[in-house]
């Protein structure tokens, strides 16, 4: 359950391991260990992460709040971490984070045959906004624009749900 995992600020050393994970899941795509190692200190981010029994970082999360719009940057969990609830973990903590400072919208850009990300943010009641063309490359595909609006007493539909906790 999502509840079991504690989210904490990802930063210091904790970041070496968020670039390693990002590399590893992303490949071409990801993040540079540089970026990574900056992201923190940008305006605006909330970057968060979860660590395993072991202490080692289990996934992260980074996210950058604009005026009203908190959007997710990255998200990724390790492959023997996943299926545990950490990916639903970070969301909920970040959209918490994200309303006490204000935010009205998340949003965030997905892989169009990314089926478990996309299921993720559905579950967290984010609805189809748009589509970006070959957004992607290696390989070229569309992205999804996903957005939740988040309720002004600062609560998301998903928690309204009842799938938060
Ligand atoms: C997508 C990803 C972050 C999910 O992380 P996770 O910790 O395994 O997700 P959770 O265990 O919190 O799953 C929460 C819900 O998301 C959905 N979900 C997650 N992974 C899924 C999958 N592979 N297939 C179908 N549904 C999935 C389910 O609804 C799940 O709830 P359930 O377990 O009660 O059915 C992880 O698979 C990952 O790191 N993938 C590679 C990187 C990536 O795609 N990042 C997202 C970019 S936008």
């Amino acid at each position: 359950m999502a509840a079991s995992w504690t989210v904490l600020p990802a930063e210091g050393a904790l970041l070496e391991e968020v670039a390693a994970i990002e590399a590893a899941t992303f490949g071409p795509s990801a993040w540079g260990r540089g970026d990574v190692l900056a992201a923190p200190g940008a305006p605006g981010a909330l970057c968060l992460c979860v660590l395993d029994r072991g202490q080692r970082v289990a996934g992260y999360l980074f996210a950058t709040l604009v005026a009203d719009d908190l959007h997710i940057n990255t998200l990724a969990v390790r492959p023997d971490c996943r299926r545990r609830g950490v990916a639903e973990a970070l969301a909920l903590a970040l959209l918490e984070r994200g309303r006490a400072a204000g935010a009205a919208l998340c949003s965030l850009e997905v892989r169009a045959s990314n089926r478990g990300a996309v299921a993720l943010y559905r579950k967290l009641g984010f609805a189809a906004a748009g589509r970006r063309p070959r957004f992607y490359r290696a390989p070229d595909e569309d992205a999804l624009i996903l957005n939740l609006r988040l309720e002004s007493d600062g609560r998301s539909a998903a928690e309204d749900a009842g799938t938060g906790n």
